[in-house]
């Protein structure tokens, strides 16, 4: 009996692979690597000390490769990370976005049909929530989208509600992701940006390794405590665990329902940069400049709901976080 990890070597599925298997679960991997590296693979046998894990170079949009993995695998659960995940192309290729990350997803429900496998976690993003007009953001709040990325998880969420109200015996922990940061403490897995990153702290971690010249601080204007944009960052690790809760929720309740992954804290940019300066003693040169367009204020997690129904919270703190993406960034790029 298998877990299924689509994704598995990306960043978030790659740190799940790890707590899967510490935990004693038998993963199997499905990967195209079209924003991921075999290596990481490599990485979660050499953490874990388990040689053998399965691993497949395959799109879930094709039907006939997953139904391939499932004919010769007893799969019990999937964990769905598999989907193109930046904002910014979303908007330039938006038929990119819809077709990948759609059309993965339902090829994969039509394969777990088939073969009766009832029980999926699936990676939302809090992008869902749109602009929210308070905070901290509870699962209740009303959802709303501001690019196609978004509008995929959206759409996906509504999906995975429409297949459980089908089928009674199908079951989905819908987890919206707040914002993962950090990396393995080995400093073997972490976050490799594709070009320039959008986000912050990889951009960070570009400038502390010399790649890029200077930070750009959007916006000191917001009403925050120090003017600048307010997120809730949480630890890749911490958020890896999460899945393991998930899936022994899906286990013992069958039905759809969404969960916040966050910590339920909110800090600022330079909140960020000053943590990430102080534990790993570099100077990051910023420049305030204008705000970026569509982002919100502030923008953290009410995490009540996990921490009640999946006996889940977060862990570790925002010097872990900073530590241990400065840790991997310096043994992968120096
Ligand atoms: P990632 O890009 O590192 O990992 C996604 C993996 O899926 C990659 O290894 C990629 O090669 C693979 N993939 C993409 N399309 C595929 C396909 N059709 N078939 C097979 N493999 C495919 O991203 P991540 O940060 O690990 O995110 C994982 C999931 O969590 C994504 O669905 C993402 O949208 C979601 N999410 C991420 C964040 C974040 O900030 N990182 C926030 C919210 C939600
Ligand atoms: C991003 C995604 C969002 C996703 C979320 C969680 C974008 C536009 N949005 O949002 O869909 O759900 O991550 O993964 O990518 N900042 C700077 N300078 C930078 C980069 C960022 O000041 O170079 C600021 C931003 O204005 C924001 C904060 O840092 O206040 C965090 O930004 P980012 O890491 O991009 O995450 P989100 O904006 O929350």
């Amino acid at each position: 009996m298998a877990v299924l990890v689509t994704g598995g070597a990306g960043f978030i599925g790659s740190h799940t692979a790890v707590e899967l298997i510490n935990s004693g679960k038998e993963i199997i991997i499905v990967d195209n690597l079209c924003n991921s590296n075999i290596q990481s693979v490599e990485n979660i046998k050499k953490i874990t000390n388990i040689n053998n894990i399965p691993f497949f170079e395959y799109d879930c949009c094709c039907k006939k490769k997953l139904t391939e993995i499932f004919q010769k695998n007893h799969i019990e659960s999937v964990i769905h990370f598999a989907g193109l995940k930046a904002v910014g192309e979303s908007v330039e290729q938006p038929l990119k976005y819809y077709s990948n990350n759609l059309k993965s997803t339902l090829t994969l429900c039509e394969v777990m049909n088939k073969f009766n496998c009832n029980k999926l976690v699936f990676s939302s993003s809090a992008t869902v929530y749109g602009s929210p007009e308070t905070v901290p953001i509870k699962e209740t709040f009303p959802t709303s989208t501001t690019n196609p990325y978004g509008t995929t998880k959206l759409m996906i969420e509504n999906i995975l509600k429409d297949i459980c109200i089908a089928n009674p015996n199908f079951s989905v922990a819908c987890l919206r992701y707040f914002n993962p940061i950090g990396a393995h403490q080995s400093g073997l897995l972490g976050e490799v940006p594709n070009g320039i990153p959008n986000n912050l702290m990889p951009y960070i971690t570009q400038v502390a390794v010399g790649k890029l010249k200077i930070l750009s601080v959007f916006g000191n204007d917001y009403p925050t405590h120090d003017g600048t944009g307010v997120r809730d960052y949480i630890h890749v690790v911490d958020l890896a665990k999460g899945h393991l809760n998930a899936l022994t929720y899906i286990e013992n309740h069958c039905g759809f329902e969404t969960f916040n992954l966050g910590t339920g804290v909110g800090y600022s940019v330079l909140d960020i940069i000053k943590t990430f300066e102080e534990i790993n003693n570099i100077t990051i040169p910023y420049k305030i400049t204008e705000r970026r367009p569509g982002d919100v204020a502030v923008c953290y997690a009410d995490p009540t709901k996990s921490k009640d129904l999946l006996n889940w919270q977060a862990n570790l703190s925002l010097k872990d976080m900073c530590r241990d993406s400065w840790n991997f960034t310096k043994s992968t790029f120096k």
